[in-house]
């Protein structure tokens, strides 16, 4: 399934690269780099990267994969983001800012990093709320003029924002967290996307691995709020993420009616919001990267996807998405 990404036109299901630098447990760069490998080899060309990943880290790894893999550059869609500030002192605390300057140096320092002349999708990563909106996409139009970004992102950002900047330049592509359980922007944010002829990228399609069916009250207790940034989040604590496993056990009910992984039939579900949604599964090894990617080739029953709308609607949820703290702008 090809989808409009920018001025391209690629495969719907990209590559999360997140976790092979940090926040869902340990990592290994040489599986990493050969996790990356295969996920080309199998047709993925959409490849998201962010600064703050593993501060520099994971930006690094994909400019090796650039680098070492032989791939030419022309063949990848690289898309990174700027404008998040990790504290130095608290891992898991950040501060934003997207002003002019910052976005500018950012971009320069991720070009470097990724060891590339040019980025495929360069993403405002959050949106300061004191910073005007034209000062932001001023850098970005200066960063395209000067051909180091070939398409402009914004993420998590309300459908006034988006129609603001676009009225500046136009917007490729809005990155928010779309999920079965993670429902809010098909109310407002996903119409305005599709109204504009913006791509929608779904980020944490699969709920951060929970709808995958492998994460349960005991692996949530045997891992390390260090390494493991679930930790922090309300949906995954001891309460709620009993009720949320309810949630899970009638998907995979349903998966099983239809002889479909329960994985697939998350990803799917979120494919079939709207034909300019792409999503970006994360993996940190190759286990899951064929199945995440045939996702997209599925003939699901709609009676299949509007019984999920019903089973997940937003209220039988529990817990926020982020914690209270850092609910508008934490990674
Ligand atoms: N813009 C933003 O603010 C923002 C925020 C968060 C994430 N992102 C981007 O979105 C990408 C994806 O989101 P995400 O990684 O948070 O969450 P996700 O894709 O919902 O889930 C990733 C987790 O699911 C597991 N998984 C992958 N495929 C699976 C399958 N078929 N069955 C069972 N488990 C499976 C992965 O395990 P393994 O790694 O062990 O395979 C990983 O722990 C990130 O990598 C990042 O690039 C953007």
């Amino acid at each position: 399934m090809f989808r409009k990404l920018g001025k391209n036109n690629i495969s719907a299901v990209g590559l999360g690269c997140m976790g092979m630098s940090e926040f869902y447990g340990a990592t290994d760069d040489k599986v990493s780099l050969q996790t990356l490998k295969q996920a080309y080899d199998i047709g993925y060309r959409n490849f998201d990267t962010a600064d703050m990943y593993g501060q520099g880290h994971n930006e690094e790894l994909v400019g090796k994969f650039i680098n070492e893999s032989g791939i030419e550059r022309s063949n990848l869609f690289i898309s990174t983001k700027g404008g998040i500030v990790r504290s130095k002192t608290d891992k898991y605390s950040i501060s934003v800012d997207s002003s002019a300057d910052y976005i500018k140096s950012a971009c320069e320092a991720s070009l470097k990093r990724l060891n590339t002349d040019y980025i495929d999708l360069y993403y405002v990563h959050r949106l300061n709320p004191e910073t005007d909106i034209s000062e932001t996409m001023g850098a970005l139009q200066e960063l395209v003029r000067e051909g180091k970004i070939k398409n402009i992102g914004l993420c998590e950002v309300s459908s006034e924002q988006i129609k603001a900047a676009h009225n500046i330049h136009p917007i490729a592509a809005v990155q928010s967290e779309l999920s079965l359980w993670s429902r809010e922007v098909e109310e407002n944010v996903l119409p305005t996307c599709s109204a504009l002829d913006i791509a929608l990228v779904a980020f944490s399609p699969l709920g951060r691995g929970f709808l995958g069916g492998n994460i349960d009250k005991n692996f949530m207790n045997s891992v390390s709020e260090d390494l493991d940034f679930r930790k922090r989040l309300p949906r995954f604590n001891d309460e709620n993420i009993e009720k949320n496993m309810l949630l899970v056990k009638k998907l995979e009910g349903l998966a099983q009616e239809i002889s479909t992984p329960v994985s697939q039939l998350a990803l799917h579900w979120v494919l079939s919001r709207a034909s300019n949604v792409h999503i970006i599964p994360g993996s940190k090894t190759s286990k899951y990267l064929q199945s995440n990617f045939d996702a997209q080739n599925l003939d699901i029953p709609s009676s299949v996807l509007s019984t999920l709308d019903e089973i997940f609607s937003p209220d039988e949820v529990f817990g926020s998405r982020y914690p209270e703290k850092i609910l508008s702008k934490s990674a």
